[in-house]
């Protein structure tokens, strides 16, 4: 029997159901809220609407729209970038191929920062750097946690520091100067910064052979590969970022989940700060080194 083709227009329940089966037999790991994001996105409503109208047919061009999303996904294009945009801490942030997309881990990194800024007393307006701020998650929410604060953010990437600066405009964030720097390279050289923040590319050369294809071959690789150990920003961030830090000053990185005592390690072999301290994730695994520089009051 030749199969019919569907005459009426199909409804949300058919798609989902079909683009979710579709999805998940093109190796994708959410696959059902893969397809609930982008049809939400194409018919311009939340995905609890989709649920209240389940029944509803769409027109041709909405089907159009949407088997075109599908087709980029199931390609392995994250949703994120799909959509333009992704969702940090209370932020919307508009991401690209050239930034990585934020993750919910580094909201600790956040969380460490601000209380660093929070626990002291400033008599001027603390200077905190971003290294590698991509899409600006990090710069952006510590200037809107704490807005006295005067941030600077850096990239080596041209292309993610104009859209982290078309994200802190779209965020209203003040107070932040982006420049072009590898590392601290093109920073003023005198210590001059009370807080460094970083979550610098650490994945090593093993793990990288791991990644989910959506990851390794989608996001920029720049943002992610931190040489055979995964530990070169750290080499260079242990011995570099004294140097421009005030005597006060405070180094805040978030780390790969077994990399915390490599990076406390390394941080205490360079002889210029103190006892470093490491912070655990929601899942209970390393994630954030905070160390202060050991000639610290
Ligand atoms: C892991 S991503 C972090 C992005 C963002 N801060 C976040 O947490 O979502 C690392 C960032 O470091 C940048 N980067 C890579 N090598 C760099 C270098 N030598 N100097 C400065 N930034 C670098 C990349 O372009 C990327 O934006």
């Amino acid at each position: 029997m030749v199969a019919r083709k569907q005459l009426t227009a199909p409804t949300i329940a058919d798609l989902l159901a079909k683009s979710a089966g579709f999805l998940k037999q093109k190796g994708s790991a959410t696959p059902r809220l893969d397809a609930e994001l982008l049809l939400a996105e194409v018919l311009g409503t939340g995905r609890i609407e989709l649920y209240t109208n389940y029944d509803q047919p769409l027109n041709q061009v909405e089907v159009d729209r949407y088997r075109e999303l599908i087709r980029r996904r199931a390609t392995g294009e994250p949703v994120a970038y799909i959509l333009g945009r992704a969702y940090f801490r209370n932020l919307t942030l508009m991401v690209d191929s050239s930034v990585l997309i934020p993750r919910p881990e580094t909201e600790h990194v956040v969380e460490a920062a601000l209380n660093v800024l929070l626990e002291r007393d400033w008599n001027e307006a603390p200077r905190v750097l971003d290294a590698g701020t991509g899409s600006g998650a990090i710069a952006i929410s510590i200037a809107a946690g704490f807005p006295e604060a005067d941030v600077t953010a850096a990239d080596a990437s041209r292309e993610a520091l104009a859209l982290a600066e078309k994200n802190a405009r779209a965020a209203g964030a003040g107070r932040i100067s982006f420049i072009l720097s590898d590392l601290f390279e093109s920073l003023d050289p005198t210590g001059t910064f009370d807080l460094i923040v970083s979550n610098p590319p650490y994945i090593s050369a093993e793990e990288w052979t791991q990644l989910p294809p959506d990851v390794r071959e989608f996001e920029p690789r720049e943002a992610l590969y931190g040489g055979a150990d995964g530990l070169d920003f750290y080499r260079r961030i242990a011995v570099e970022a004294a140097q421009i830090l005030r005597p006060h000053g405070v180094l805040v990185l978030e780390t790969g989940y077994q990399q915390g005592p490599s990076v406390t390690g390394l941080l205490e072999a360079a002889g210029s700060f103190a006892a470093a301290v490491t912070l655990k994730d929601y899942s209970g695994l390393d994630r954030v080194v905070v160390a202060a520089r050991a000639d610290s009051p």
